[in-house]
């Protein structure tokens, strides 16, 4: 049994196979949380709790005698405002207009087989033969009928809890909802370290690592989007934890918009970790009955290190939360038009492209903005989501039909949540775009966004993507999202619940990305905002990979696939080889090096193909034998970082192995050049160590390829690159 609980002790402990969870009702009733760490066993971890009389700790209702007892300092399960505890609260809400308050005492639990779901909200799922647990406890305020419900769902042996949280208005009174975590954790012992994933467009996800001080730190997003800048994943482990050795526990909150995570280092220096929706700008009020779910956290942590706790985080990723029926299928090496083209296209310059790309071997073009409408710049038609005919010189039917009959399959981009004010749309449903009456709106790229939070506005969505989907043989649709969201209004909602609205857009973004997950199972469906704005674990319950980043450069591309690599599996990125200089920077790196860069996801071009010379086609046509070969590993390997691009400037590698370890990949890509160089060794993860592995012609031992490694060859140029595969002997 994962999930215990011990009458005795009034404790629930929780146990995966890498770590121990504990929580304790305690004489107050109070929730507290007293262990989260290596495995351990079933012992009543709140000796640990040191009571005692600190000034200014103030004591909670009903327990104003023992001044040794303040939840100022106990570590709690779930902190509310209104109790004594100045700490940052997972909740606030309040009634009539008051201050928020609450004082939460347990009520009841359940332990259940199987997991929980969220409806309308992205959550882990159990598949058959997972072993999977849910515990529910209820807490009650002490006063009004408000129940929280606390979530756990629990994968033994893929080593994750996932957490969320119910609250729930029973009582006739209006209860207004300031703020609304997925949940609190609060580390007893010691200070952290906080690794966090932050960036810029064009620079997403940088790795970023910092000792927590005393006070609040503070990650996330007020942009209606998880956002290119901060990420909803972050990190704590211990000081000395590396790669390969330490402990270390991930939080990935599944939300693509506005988030937090905060850390706050109190003063008796106990760590308390909360993430959830951002509270900026956000209130939500609960009549009688009603009930807010917040988007559901996971949580993994492991004694052994960064590498361990990302891979399993992957898997579990992989196997637990990403639904599309491309998971397991070989994703088509396409072709995009974007950068060939922008916007300046015709239906003969695509079927050119198209053209190039199957006598290449592709598999796929995908037609990018500019197809729609009268759009030819990033200034009109979006909202009009019907063929510019005139452009293309023919039907999409027609156009797509010509693709096909290259053998390519085709793909189509498309922006739904936006809305550009010279369209067809605005000027029908000028009431649909987000704007405060009044004034003049806030945009981004020359465009406002749609008010999601409206259900005729979310069928509007589903109805002309439909049609879309319906007009010819589209297989895949990248699915953009340009700007940030400010000014954040609703015409259709009263003054009072504006403050809704953000949450609300996100709910009704996942309610049409759910219809054409159920509506078109089999198209593939890359999410896109920008690059990678929004790149978080929520999106990935409905669309399996995301176009990583807007940067193209493979040398730019190491680091934010580095960092996407700590939360996320590599099957979900998109790269693709571009074209040099690089438009995004200006860089000049060989065609292999941009082939074996963007063979770290799901792989593609971005570039004329008909400008290709003969020696580049070749090479492209080598590269695309070579995806099509190993596109197992790539997709479904384990996949380990074995440098760092942030600390070693000389070289960047990463490997892919088969989770039988049967067969492996190797890619290095060389970052620096040096006279007279010293040689350069890299050692090698995840294979067998007493099996016997055949390397350009050479037998090795695993053991020998991980301990003593192996010899890179010279770099031959700058950013030159290398990519070697090892097969298990005799397979
Ligand atoms: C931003 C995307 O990230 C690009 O790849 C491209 O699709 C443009 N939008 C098109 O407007």
């Amino acid at each position: 049994m994962a999930i215990r609980f011990d009458s005795k002790t009034n404790t629930f402990t929780i146990h995966t196979v890498k770590s121990t969870y504990q929580m304790k009702v305690d004489d107050q009733k109070v929730l507290l949380h007293t262990y989260f760490g290596s495995p351990a066993d079933e012992s009543d971890f709140s000796y640990l709790i040191v009571p005692d009389d600190h000034g200014f700790c103030a004591q909670p209702a009903g327990n104003a005698e023992d001044r040794n007892y303040s939840l100022d300092f106990y570590p709690q399960e779930y902190s509310v405002q209104g109790s004594g505890d100045f700490r940052i609260k997972a909740l606030k809400a309040g009634f009539g207009g008051r201050v928020p308050a609450l004082d939460l005492r347990y009520h009841s639990h359940q332990i259940r087989e199987g997991k929980y779901s969220l409806p309308g909200l992205p959550h882990f799922f159990a598949n058959d033969g997972d072993k999977v647990q849910t515990l529910e406890i209820v807490l009650k305020d002490l006063y009004e009928d408000v129940y929280v419900t606390l979530l756990y769902g629990v994968f033994e042996e893929k080593n994750i809890i996932t957490r969320a949280a119910v609250i729930e208005n029973a009582g006739d009174m209006p209860m207004e909802i300031k703020r609304a975590m997925s949940m609190c954790l609060d580390f007893m012992e010691g200070r952290k370290e906080l690794i966090c994933f932050c960036g810029k467009h064009a620079g997403e996800r940088q790795y970023d690592r910092r000792t927590l001080q005393y006070g609040i730190t503070e990650i996330g997003s007020n942009r209606g989007t998880s956002s290119h800048q901060h990420n909803p994943f972050a990190i704590v482990c211990d000081k000395n934890t590396t790669e390969d050795y330490g402990k270390c526990c991930a939080v990935s909150l599944l939300y693509s918009g506005s988030f937090q995570i905060q850390a706050e280092v109190d003063q008796f220096e106990g760590t308390r970790l909360v993430c959830g929706v951002n509270d900026d700008e956000f209130s939500w009020i609960l009549k009688k009955g009603e009930q807010f779910v917040t988007p559901e956290a996971v949580i993994s942590y492991t004694d052994n290190g960064l590498a361990d706790l990302s891979g399993g985080l992957h898997r579990a990723i992989y196997d637990n939360l990403i639904r599309s029926a491309w998971k397991d299928r070989k994703r088509p090496i396409l072709v995009n038009n974007w950068e060939a083209t922008y916007f300046d296209f015709t239906g003969d310059k695509l079927m050119e492209i198209a053209r190039q790309g199957a006598q290449i071997g592709l598999d796929m073009l995908v037609l990018d903005d500019g197809w729609f409408g009268k759009r030819n710049d990033d200034n009109s038609g979006l909202g009009d989501w019907y063929v510019n005919e005139e452009k293309l010189g023919c039907s999409l039917r027609e156009l797509v039909d010509q693709i096909n009959g290259l053998g390519l399959r085709f793909g189509i981009w498309i922006e739904p949540e936006m809305i550009s004010e010279d369209s067809d749309l605005y000027r029908e449903h000028p009431e649909w775009a987000m704007i405060i009456p009044g004034r003049d709106p806030v945009r981004g790229r020359n465009q406002l966004t749609l008010d999601l939070s409206r259900q005729e506005v979310i069928e509007y969505m589903k109805t002309s993507i439909d049609n879309l989907l319906d007009s010819a043989n589209i297989e895949y649709i990248k699915w953009d999202m340009n700007r940030s969201v400010d000014n954040v209004f609703s015409a259709a909602a009263p003054e009072l619940s504006q403050g809704a609205v953000r949450h609300k857009y996100i709910l009704g973004l996942y309610e049409v990305m759910e219809h054409i997950h159920q509506k078109y199972p089999e198209i593939l469906i890359e999410g896109c905002s920008g690059g990678g704005g929004r790149y978080d674990a929520g999106m990935l319950f409905y669309v399996p990979q995301i176009w990583c980043s807007d940067n193209t450069d493979a040398i730019e591309r190491l680091r934010i696939h580095y960092g996407t690599s700590f939360g996320y599996p590599m099957s979900t990125v998109a790269a693709h080889v571009s074209v040099c200089p690089n438009h995004q920077n200006g860089r000049v790196t060989p065609f292999k090096t941009r082939g074996i860069c963007a063979m770290q996801g799901s792989f593609g071009y971005e570039l004329d193909l008909g400008k290709l010379t003969d020696e580049e086609k070749e090479e492209a046509k080598k590269q695309v034998a070579v995806y099509n070969e190993h596109y197992r590993l790539f997709q479904n390997g384990n996949y380990y970082r074995l440098t760092s691009p942030m600390d070693n400037h000389d070289f960047t590698a990463w490997s892919y192995v088969m989770p039988d370890g049967s067969k492996a990949v190797l890619s290095v890509v060389y970052t620096d050049l040096h006279a007279n160089p010293k040689p350069l060794h890299i050692k090698w993860k995840g294979l067998i160590p007493n099996a016997r592995y055949i390397l350009e012609g050479r037998e090795y031992t695993g053991a020998a390829l991980m301990q003593g490694g192996i010899v890179l060859p010279k770099p031959e140029c700058n950013y030159d690159s290398y990519m070697v595969v090892a097969n298990l002997k005799d397979r």
